[in-house]
């Protein structure tokens, strides 16, 4: 019996009655299809996910990217580690869509708990639909049609600046130029119009004199986290999350250092966002 539990006005939900440690079947696999379009962020407990499986329904999807930056799980080369350790916490705290550094940013990522500090270490989530409706018609009017910068560089920056770091990422920089994407984007299934512009990788919007350009994406950058849009979830044991990454951002909380962490991600890839 499939069970669906909404947490927030927005988005999200978690969902029971959906086997995830089996090959999905078709008819699972277009639930959750229709799930995520619909809540835009969805979540299994206890999901008994093995690397194997998660590969499986990422690829049902489509294919699977890599991450420039980060480590692999042995064995599953498109299964990237995100682990903070007290001698290397995490660095992302920013508001974001995941890589939308890229041409083609992932229409979705997947992630699952492998290793969860004792409290702490929720995740926030907020639907770009959302924010993108209580816009006024002026100010939609004006954002669409502008384009905005995305670089990997500016995103990475505290990395960057680590000893090492710049030698690390040499080539992850070298491979990605900044890119343009709409800062209002559509979305392909639902037809939807979403906010695109983050504060961990946008640097500016094109056409605008950069007083101007800062003073639309702080706006923004602030909007996009009004509460009203958001969901928050608390990790379990196995848990696994799957956003749909062209309508939404999402936060890590980093209030549990110097706790261990360990999370395992795959990023589904997208299209040229317009
Ligand atoms: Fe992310």
């Amino acid at each position: 019996m499939l069970d669906i539990k909404p947490m927030a006005g927005a988005l999200g939900a978690e969902i029971r009655g959906i086997d995830l440690s089996v090959t999905l079947t078709e008819e699972d696999f277009l639930r959750v299809r229709k799930l995520l379009n619909e809540y835009q962020v969805i979540f299994f407990r206890e999901s008994g996910i093995t690397p194997e499986n998660m590969r499986a329904l990422a690829l049902s999807f489509g294919p699977v990217q890599a991450h420039p930056a980060y480590e692999t799980v042995v064995g599953f080369p498109e299964i990237t580690i995100l682990e903070s350790k007290p001698e290397a916490p995490t660095k992302i705290e920013a508001w974001h869509t995941d890589m939308t550094y890229s041409e083609h940013p992932p229409m979705a990522t997947m992630l699952k708990s492998v290793i969860l500090p004792p409290k702490g270490g929720d995740t926030l989530w907020s639907s770009m639909t959302a924010a993108y409706d209580a816009l006024s018609p002026r100010m939609q009017k004006f954002l669409e049609g502008l384009s905005a910068v995305h670089d990997f560089a500016f995103g990475f920056k505290e990395s960057l600046a680590e000893p090492g770091g710049s030698e690390r990422l040499a080539d992850a920089i070298a491979a990605h130029s900044p890119v343009r994407h709409p800062v209002i984007r559509s979305h392909p299934e639902t037809g939807k119009k979403a906010i695109f512009v983050n504060s961990l990788f946008t640097t500016h919007i094109e056409g605008l004199r950069r007083e101007e350009s800062d003073a639309v994406l702080s706006f923004l950058f602030e909007h996009v986290k009004t509460d009203e849009f958001t969901c928050r979830f608390q990790w379990g044991p196995d848990c696994l999350a799957l956003w749909d990454n062209r309508c939404t951002q999402h936060r890590p909380i980093n209030d549990y250092f110097p706790a261990h962490r360990r999370m395992e991600r795959i990023t589904i890839d997208g299209d040229k966002p317009f």
